[in-house]
């Protein structure tokens, strides 16, 4: 293990096509910032980048939904996020934004480093086009009929339906979400970057981080490397975003992908950082020093795109270099989901809480913490009006803050507001807590991104410093015992003291609170200083006699009665009622009845009974299994989206009924001749039709 002098934290760049919610939050922002302000507390050099990506299809859909531009779309977005963001206390150094000059001359010069080397290649492929738009349609912008599930309005890259990822080509009457308009296929050139070629290096890199990073992001970083990596275009027709550095006709209309701009936004933003701190060069250091260790905290779905594709652009501009070559991530804190009440979050189904909207009813330490006691680390965890309530009477304000209330105030009340006695190292050892111990699993949790772990070793501090106050009655002692008494308030004192270091990452408000409370002059942040730990102040007692408090206290949480939770669990009901409403939509616009056939027209249908005689999946089509039925003495391949209801396995023997003369069609690079009929059970079950009995001989009865 390399011994790394100082650390750069990225943090995924959200599209600034809409409000942040607390499912980011969770997965990436609170997590980030807990991890750098402990190392911070640490005395180490880590500075924490983020941003706003604002390129792309997601910002263009958004501003024409909107009827707005998409310059507007991120403007707006931008600055409401990043508001958000500093209320809730997440404290970048830099947040940047993928519009900037600087980002784009520096994907510019990634671009032209790699086209230099000769590394892109071009292809030509041929692309859909709308004629009456003028433009060629990227993904998004075709919609259709899946070919899996018959939904009408599956996206040119995914069925919302079905799940199943699609290419729109593969989609059913393809129509244009600009125009309405069929649109045509036409010939576009593209540069692709060639990450088959990156193949061994990437596997490389993954082998050496196979046992410090998460599994989660190993299990799918290796599934695309068992697939084999192909080549990734990544330049896009569409008027929004970097333009191809080239002055050549056919790189006129392009702009590069959004994909391989944002990632390179992470180094972008560490320019304009170093630039603000007036030290332009400084960047490098974070960037280029071996000694400098490079952290993505990003959300499950990003996986791929910061341990494949921008580790190979890296390498792609690394080759052949004899100096400033950049540093690969040394971890990537990938988290799975926290969904809200039981449901996913939503965004395209307004079923979200927006971060902003509910800093405005709750405090943010508040849902700090509750979230970190959530942390969706190695499965998907839950956010519950219910359990944010619970958390924050019981935990914070009837422990902590009830804990720290009553020190300061009884000290207040019966020692004039000072630390009445020095409290020594054995008495300090004597309160039930092995300080040491705290110290180490404080640091393995966070090192470790065990952020739920790490804010259970801060509560259970409170949880013992509270039965320490209760169980020693200074309030009875005082009457017998002064002396006693003393000692207890000074001990508990300390512990205040202690609290407020060691919460601070996840409560950095109430701990500058705390910190205000036992007299200190400005931000607890004055007492950090490079290279020594303020977890130290864990070991030993740090106020002494005579340390004068601040002369009144503050409740330091409010309860949150049933009347505020209330009206939030109204919503989610009208949220629910809403999307169930949409959802029985679909099942009913399903149910309409399609245009009268002649009976002509069905006999033209040629349905056979087909036995399965092989069954397998299909490559990178989660949905899909490929079979070979037996129809005679044919054998015919088809692709059934069926595969998370039926194995392969279960498949094989079955006798199925199927559409035998159905046009050919080619699927994920394979032939699907024909279709078998199945249905849609409860729950989204489907169910094949299987006919039975002993004398099928091959032919349904029309
Ligand atoms: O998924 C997203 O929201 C992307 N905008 C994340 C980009 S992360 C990084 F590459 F910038
Ligand atoms: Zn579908």
């Amino acid at each position: 293990m390399p011994q790394f002098t100082r650390t750069l934290v990225t943090t995924a760049l959200p599209y600034a096509n809409g409000p942040v919610h607390l499912g980011h939050l969770a997965g990436v922002y609170l997590p980030a910032d807990l991890y750098v302000r402990y190392k911070r507390l640490k005395g180490e050099d880590v500075i924490h980048i983020g941003g706003s990506d604002e390129h792309g299809v997601p910002i263009t859909i958004t501003a024409e939904k909107e009827g707005i531009s998409p310059k507007d779309v991120v403007d707006r977005y931008h600055g409401m996020n990043l508001e958000a963001f500093t209320k809730c206390g997440i404290s970048f150094d830099y947040y940047g934004r993928t519009t900037s000059e600087v980002h784009h001359q520096t994907a510019k010069d990634f671009f032209l480093e790699i086209e230099g080397k000769g590394i892109f290649q071009q292809k030509t492929e041929k692309l859909f086009f709308d004629r009456k738009a003028n433009r060629f349609l990227s993904d998004r912008y075709v919609t259709g009929t899946c070919p899996i599930c018959n939904n009408s309005e599956a996206n040119g890259d995914q069925c919302e339906q079905c799940g199943t990822h699609l290419s729109p080509l593969e989609l059913i009457n393809p129509k244009s979400k600009f125009s309405d308009a069929t649109p045509e296929l036409r010939e576009t050139m593209h540069w692709y970057f060639p990450l088959g070629s990156f193949q061994q290096q990437l596997e490389d890199y993954v082998t050496l981080h196979e046992s410090d990073w998460r599994s989660n992001v190993v299990n799918y970083t290796r599934t695309w490397l068992k697939q084999g990596l192909n080549d990734r275009a990544i330049t896009r027709d569409l008027n929004w975003g970097i333009t191809v550095p080239l002055e050549r006709d056919e790189a006129a209309g392009k702009v590069l992908y959004v994909w391989f701009d944002a990632v390179l936004g992470y180094i972008s933003f560490t320019k304009e950082w170093a630039a603000e701190q007036g030290d332009a060069e400084r960047w490098k250091s974070y960037w280029q020093d071996p000694q400098s260790r490079l952290v993505h905290f990003i959300g499950k779905d990003n996986v791929v795109f910061h341990t494949l594709m921008f580790p190979a652009i890296l390498m792609a501009w690394n080759e052949g270099q004899q100096s400033d070559c950049y540093n690969l991530a040394d971890n990537v804190p990938a988290s799975e989901f926290m969904n809200f009440e039981g449901r996913k979050f939503s965004k395209s189904r307004n079923y979200a809480v927006y971060l902003g909207e509910f800093l405005e009813k709750f405090p943010a330490d508040t849902l700090r913490y509750s979230i970190a006691m959530n942390y969706p680390e190695n499965k998907d965890t839950d956010f519950s009006w219910q359990d944010f309530q619970n958390r924050t009477n019981g935990e914070l304000a009837d422990t902590l803050g009830n804990f720290i209330k009553r020190s300061i105030d009884f000290t207040n009340a019966r020692f004039d507001g000072v630390v009445p006695c020095n409290v020594t190292a054995d008495e300090w050892n004597d309160l039930g807590i092995d300080w040491h111990d705290t110290l180490e699993q404080l640091d393995r949790a966070y090192e470790g991104f065990h952020f739920r772990d790490a804010t259970s070793v801060g509560m259970d501090i409170a949880r013992a410093a509270n039965r320490f106050l209760t169980v020693s009655e200074p309030w009875k002692i005082i009457k017998v015992d002064r002396n006693a008494a003393a000692r207890t308030m000074a001990l508990s004192l300390n512990l205040c003291h202690a609290l407020s270091i060691a919460l601070y990452p996840v409560l950095p408000e109430t701990c500058n609170r705390i910190h205000a409370m036992l007299g200190f002059d400005g931000p607890l942040e004055d007492l950090i200083v490079r290279g020594a730990s303020l977890f130290a102040d864990l070991l030993a007692p740090k106020l002494q006699q005579g340390h004068k408090l601040r002369e009144n206290s503050e409740i330091l949480f409010t309860k949150i009665e049933e009347s505020a939770i209330a009206p939030e669990l109204a919503k989610i009901n009208t949220l629910l009622a809403e999307a169930e409403k949409r959802e029985a939509g679909v099942v009913e616009s399903r149910m309409e009845f399609k245009p009268v056939i002649s009976f002509e027209d069905f006999q033209k249908i040629d349905l056979r009974v087909a036995t399965v005689i092989a069954a397998e999946p299909v490559k990178k089509a989660s949905k899909l299994l490929k079979l070979q039925l037996q129809v005679g003495s044919v054998t015919k391949q088809v692709l059934a989206g069926i595969a998370q209801h039926y194995s392969a396995e279960e498949m094989v023997g079955k006798n199925v009924l199927m559409v035998a003369n159905l046009a050919e069609r080619t699927m994920r690079n394979e032939v699907s001749q024909g279709m078998i009929l199945a249905v849609d059970g409860a729950d989204g079950k489907l169910f094949i039709l299987e006919p039975s009995g002993t004398e099928i001989n091959g032919r349904a009865v029309q």
